[in-house]
């Protein structure tokens, strides 16, 4: 039996991805990584915590020794790396914990991937590693790097140094690139989740700047399936772009959330814009569709009707992970004059 070790496997994406891999790969087992950061909750892994293919570790991507220890016993065959600092309004809260996670980190792993022999290396990134787009065009893979945030900066810096590994040591490691991910166990600081916690609580809906930047919305289920099709079949040293072609303003988001939960639009509030806000991304995702036969399957109005479901039947969940760090969070991002009015 081979064993995947998916680090951040308690959070969003890499719950999803231990999920799927668990129940569509019979012959594999497991070993999730994680350090329970507030954005990580074994709660996301309940439904595997009985499976005897499943296997949870805490501790840090960026503990060397630990790391080694791991990956020293030969049990693990291939590594897929989720852990991450993943918020973009935290990066320009405090970037260095980001240079630390997503870029050291991401080194630690590789160092011990190489002394271990591990046969195949995946780096999750992301598609805001690009910069942002005018009204016209997408982002391809050979489209040239210019990240706009800490968090952006430190995901490209993660990637430069994966495909070093590749080309310096001769190592199999393959990056994906996916656009923004929706859907269930999402950390409530994210636009979507935190729109319909909000919009429940019948509490203001803070829009940035003039809510008309576009993102390319996946869900997060289409995102695992492409991972593991990434992990199983992408060509060594490959980068893969990942997306729906979703294209959506963040105010067409909002409102098909206050839709489906039959709220009125009078609860959205535009506030100061985020600095340095990506005006819009679209992704190119030919590639993936071509060599490896993958494609979106969730159509957005269906996803977010199911997602905006999820978190109505999950509140116990929503409400477990607002705790004082939550709130310390957003006092400091709402203080300095941004205001929710
Ligand atoms: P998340 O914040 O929900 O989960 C991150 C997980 O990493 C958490 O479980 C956390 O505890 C863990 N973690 C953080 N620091 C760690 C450390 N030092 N050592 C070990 N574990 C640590 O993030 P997510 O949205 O699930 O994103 C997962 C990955 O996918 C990230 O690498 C992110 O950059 C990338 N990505 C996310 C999106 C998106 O839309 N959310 C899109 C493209 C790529
Ligand atoms: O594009 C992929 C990226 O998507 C991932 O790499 C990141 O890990 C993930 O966090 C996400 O980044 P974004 O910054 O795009 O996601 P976020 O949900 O924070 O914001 C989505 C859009 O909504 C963005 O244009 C900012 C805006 N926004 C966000 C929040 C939290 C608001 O207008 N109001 C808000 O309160």
């Amino acid at each position: 039996m081979k064993t995947i070790l998916v680090t951040g496997g308690a959070g969003f994406i890499g719950s999803d991805l231990v999920r799927r891999i668990l129940s569509e790969e019979p012959d594999t087992s497991v070993l999730t990584y994680d350090l329970l950061t507030y954005a990580g909750n074994l709660d996301n892994l309940k439904s595997c915590i009985r499976d005897s293919r499943h296997r949870f570790a805490r501790g840090d991507i960026c503990d060397r020794e630990r790391v080694g220890e791991l990956l020293g016993s030969g049990e693990v065959s291939q590594i897929i790396n989720l852990a991450a600092e993943s918020h973009v309004d935290r990066s320009i809260l405090g970037p260095k914990g980001f240079a630390e996670t997503n870029v050291l980190g991401t080194v630690v792993l590789l160092e011990a991937a190489r002394e271990a022999g591990i046969e195949r290396f995946v780096q999750v990134s992301t598609d805001e590693v690009y910069g942002s787009l005018g009204s016209e065009g997408s982002f391809s893979e050979e489209s040239p790097l210019a990240p706009s945030s800490p968090y952006s900066a430190s995901k490209a810096a993660a990637d430069h140094f994966v495909e070093a590994f590749g080309r310096t040591f001769g190592m199999d490691v393959v990056i994906t690139r996916c656009s923004n991910n929706y859907g269930p166990f999402q950390f409530p600081e994210k636009l979507i989740p935190l729109m319909i916690r909000n919009a429940m609580n019948d509490e203001p809906l803070p829009i940035y700047g003039d809510g008309l930047q576009v993102r390319d919305w996946i869900h997060v289920g289409d995102h695992s399936r492409a991972l593991l099709s990434v992990l199983k079949n992408g060509e060594s040293g490959g980068i893969y772009n990942i997306g729906s072609g979703n294209e959506r303003t963040n105010l067409d988001v909002v409102k098909s959330v206050l839709r489906v939960l039959g709220k009125p639009e009078s609860l959205i509030r535009h506030i100061e814009d985020r600095p340095g806000h990506d005006r819009r991304y679209s992704m190119d995702a030919s590639k993936i569709r071509a060599e490896l036969d993958w494609q979106a399957e969730v159509e957005f109005e269906r996803g977010i009707e199911n997602t905006v479901q999820w978190y109505i039947d999950n509140r116990d969940w929503l409400e477990s992970v607002i705790t004082g760090e939550y709130r310390n969070y957003y006092s400091a991002w709402y203080s300095g004059g941004r205001t929710t009015g």
